[in-house]
């Protein structure tokens, strides 16, 4: 019998019967799990799914082998949410700007601009009633919710200095795929433009679009500040990751394996969430030190006009989020 390779991987009584039938025991093949994303290696999300398959293969005595295909290397953005659903890859963790896609645009709320003062708000919200909340919008599209990883503040550049809200006018963005994303950026005047993760850089490059947002992690471990002269830190939105199953998959595990990725999840996941500020940190002044880009750190004042400017994104998004997750978000952050 041709056996399918899932199905190979739970074949757990074969060692068992070879021993009882007195044959000698075949070693048994690892069940292997696909854990696909978008970003470099070298990145909290790289580290973390990297930290993640150790523990995993640790805590399951070796009977899973997560492979995990960093930098688009299986899939782009919006394939991937197609690839889990179809079951050709089991893991992923996309930024929470890209689940409108699974029917789940609910999550784009933590894309609102200056929703969060700080990183240890944004933590005690996706691990709270919002996180919650979010997480049981994946139930009936089949997608299970394993952990919210953070990564931080978003930057923004361009070719010249992005100080006052006039300096966006008729400036071509890239978004990742959040409406919420497009209507804060339409709200400074901008063009926004949704692209895959991985035709940004020459996207800048060529002056297809003339702008970005993202990480100091993403900006380096892409070669961003290359192709842009100019990067604001503005804090004006976060980062952050959902961890994400195919609930059938993940349901249909022996529940002994189940628990052992779980453990290994919540592990990985403190990990992540711990090394996301340093990383942002040293790729800052990586990118200091290169010379490529000017870095511009906004006032308080400054600042205060880019969130005026972008308030109307609230109003908006009640149409597109739901108020419901707006409220959650508020309370959460108040
Ligand atoms: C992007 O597409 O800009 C990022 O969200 C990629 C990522 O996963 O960090």
């Amino acid at each position: 019998m041709k056996l399918t390779r899932r199905q190979f991987g739970t074949a757990v009584g074969a060692t068992a019967m070879s021993a009882a039938i007195g044959k000698p025991a075949i070693a048994q093949a690892p069940m292997v799990i696909k854990f696909s994303h978008v970003v470099a290696d070298d990145t909290p999300k790289g580290k973390g799914s990297r930290k993640f398959a150790e523990l995993a293969q640790k805590y399951s005595s070796n009977k899973v082998k997560i492979e995990v295909y960093p930098n688009s290397q299986l899939y782009k953005d919006k394939e991937e949410m197609e690839a889990l659903q179809l079951g050709a890859v089991q893991m992923l963790a996309p930024s929470t700007a890209k689940f409108a896609p699974l029917g789940a645009k609910e999550f784009e709320a933590l894309d609102l601009p200056f929703v969060f003062k700080n990183t240890a708000q944004y933590v005690k919200t996706v691990n709270g009633d919002a996180g919650k909340w979010l997480m049981a919008k994946l139930e009936p599209k089949g997608v299970r919710g394993l952990a919210f990883w953070d990564y931080g503040f978003h930057m923004v550049s361009a070719n010249i200095p992005l100080i006052k809200p006039e300096d966006f006018q008729g400036l071509k963005i890239r978004i990742s795929g959040s409406k919420v994303a497009d209507q804060y950026f339409r709200q400074m005047g901008m063009i926004p433009q949704i692209m895959a993760f991985s035709e940004v850089y020459q996207a800048l490059q060529t002056g297809v679009v003339d702008s970005c947002e993202n990480t100091a992690s993403n900006y380096y471990t892409q070669k961003f500040h290359e192709v842009q002269k100019h990067i604001t830190i503005g804090e004006h939105a976060h980062l952050c990751y959902a961890v994400i199953t195919n609930a059938k998959f993940w349901d249909g595990l022996p529940a002994d394996l189940r628990a052992a990725l779980d453990k290994a999840m919540v592990e990985a996941t403190k990990y992540t969430n711990d090394i996301a500020a340093e990383e942002n940190a040293t790729s800052l002044e990586a990118i200091k030190k290169s010379g490529k880009a000017e870095i511009h750190v906004l006032t308080a004042e400054q600042r205060k006009a880019w969130q005026v400017k972008m308030e109307p994104t609230y109003k908006w998004a009640e149409g597109r989020v739901g108020k419901e997750a707006i409220d959650l978000l508020k309370k959460a952050s108040s």
